[in-house]
């Protein structure tokens, strides 16, 4: 149960004195992420069908507390650093760590849903983008292109593979589409702790950083901006939004490292992960 090994690796020049260790997994601790995943998905299922213009955060909150009580799971940011909420729920120019407070879905809105469930001392973590009724097409697109560089990220993994190599296929993806990248959060290490080592940057130079190897757990979770990547936190202490207020999505699976590549552990079942909108590449009328 949850056996593993700690590495060392190497440390980074700026801090010479810190070993970072990062563990390695094995087929337990594998199995107890593909449960707690798959539950972390079937709830972001269930909110799919919630989802709909006047439902209000808190009715999201509410539905994933039931949701995880119903399943002998906890939501991993209850009373976490004093969040007091079980999940997150970010609309529009809202980057992340949004409260799902009083406020209500209109017409138009995109959000994104953020769940770890706790199932047996292993968390499955993962978010999704919902479109509230239709959405402007520059919503649909930026929604789109955020999805397909998680995947892109998430592709670039395999042993031998380099933490700069996700960042890389995240950045450059998302800069061809002409969004940017928020820098100011990652994804992580995750397992029996929701966040551990190491720290998995949306942006890069492939062939830099930490070598990847079979056996590693953490999330990959890009944010993008369709506007500038500059972030604030607000006065809550917690709420992140876009400086320039343009909108803003994120995708996140929790996935494991392979002996010839990944494993995505918050799949979905029915297949919802992935955004229902088709790309079309934005016609001249749409403006940059
Ligand atoms: N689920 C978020 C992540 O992907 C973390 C949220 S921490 C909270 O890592 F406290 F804001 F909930
Ligand atoms: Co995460
Ligand atoms: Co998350």
């Amino acid at each position: 149960m949850g056996s593993y090994i700690n590495v060392a690796v190497a440390p980074p020049a700026q801090d010479a004195r810190r070993t970072e260790s990062i563990k390695l997994y094995g087929t337990d601790a594998f199995e107890g992420m593909r449960n707690a995943g798959s539950l972390t998905a079937a709830c972001l299922d269930g909110v799919a069908d919630l989802i709909a213009p006047g439902v209000s955060l808190s009715e999201i909150n509410s539905y994933v507390l039931d949701f995880a009580a119903s399943h002998s799971a906890v939501p991993a940011t209850l009373g976490y650093k004093g969040y007091k909420y079980a999940c997150c729920t970010s609309v529009n120019h809202v980057v992340c760590h949004g409260f799902p407070n009083e406020k209500r879905l209109r017409d138009g809105d995109i959000v994104n849903v953020d769940v770890t469930l706790i199932l047996d001392g292993w968390h499955g973590d993962s978010s999704r983008m919902y479109a509230i009724g239709k959405p402007k097409r520059a919503a649909e697109r930026l929604i789109q292109v955020t999805h397909e560089a998680m995947m892109l990220g998430i592709k670039a993994v395999r042993p031998g593979a380099r933490l700069g190599d996700i960042g890389h296929a995240i950045q450059s993806h998302a800069q061809s589409k002409r969004c940017s990248v928020v820098r100011d959060f990652c994804g992580h290490g995750i397992g029996q702790v929701f966040h551990d080592t190491p720290n998995i940057l949306n942006f890069g130079n492939a062939g830099e950083g930490l070598e990847l190897r079979e056996g590693m757990i953490f999330t990959v979770e890009p944010m993008v901006n369709l506007g500038r990547r500059e972030v604030k936190t607000l006065a809550d202490d917690w709420t992140a939004v876009t400086r320039d207020r343009s909108l803003s999505a994120q995708f996140e699976h929790s996935i494991g490292v392979t002996a010839d590549g990944f494993e995505i552990f918050t799949r979905s079942a029915k297949g919802l992960h992935a955004p229902g909108v088709t790309l079309k590449e934005a016609s001249a009328e749409d403006g940059p």
